[in-house]
């Protein structure tokens, strides 16, 4: 279910590894369509509502180990919660929803990198979710080397090792290939600027 179908919005999502230059490009993005007289919420996950931010905390947390499927459960009700309180209302009320990272993460990183099966979590994420999908999934694409220089490598994610970032990145990959209605696939090794209009141009072909 698309969010477009049955729901007035528009829900964009941003995907990538680390150090893709997310953060920049919501903002960017935001700023346009608030612009063009859009009302836009932004968000991220995990995060977004008190409960994903306290889940964030433990789930970012360098000291922390988990069992992946019990990870892919902490994101998968950070993102339940998320849903319900935040994004739903938002896309009810007719805004757009600009969110930084969503279920694609949880297949990424916790499917492809830490091994847990792709059916339980394709479960989850149309638990957590409801089944709602974003109409536009934006992918940074980077090679791994320079996301982990420019992200620093400073949470629990961020210090895994080069190959979980490898398996990341063609999780997200074989992810956009599949898909390309919903996907588009971004050179995040170009300028700032150009990025944010190839998303943009991408954008006004949904509206
Ligand atoms: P964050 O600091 O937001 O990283 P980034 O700036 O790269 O988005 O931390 C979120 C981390 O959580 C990130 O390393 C990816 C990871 N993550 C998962 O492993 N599974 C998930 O379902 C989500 C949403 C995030």
């Amino acid at each position: 279910m698309r969010a477009a179908c049955g729901l007035n919005g528009l829900f964009i999502t941003l995907e990538g590894g680390e150090g893709a230059g997310k953060s920049v490009q919501l903002d960017a993005l935001a700023a346009e369509l608030s612009g063009q007289g859009r009302n836009v919420v932004t968000t991220r996950e995990p995060g977004g509502t008190p409960l994903g931010d306290r889940l964030r905390e433990v789930l970012l947390d360098l000291d922390s180990e988990f069992d992946p499927l019990a990870e892919a459960m902490l994101f998968a009700a950070a993102r339940a919660e998320l849903v319900s309180t935040v994004i739903k209302p938002a896309l009810d009320r007719g805004d757009f929803v600009i969110c930084d990272r969503y279920s694609d993460s949880t297949v990424a990183y916790q499917g492809y990198a830490s091994g847990v099966d792709l059916m339980s979590i394709g479960q989850l994420n149309q638990i957590s979710t409801g089944g709602l999908l974003p109409d536009l999934t934006v992918l940074l694409d980077l090679p791994v080397e320079d996301g982990l220089q420019r992200s620093g490598g400073s949470d629990r994610f961020e210090s895994e090792d080069v190959a979980f970032h490898e398996r990341v990145r063609k999780g997200y990959l074989a992810l956009a290939e599949h898909d390309t209605e919903r996907w588009l696939v971004v050179d995040a090794t170009q300028e700032r600027i150009a990025i944010t209009s190839q998303i943009l141009e991408r954008v006004a072909t949904l509206l």
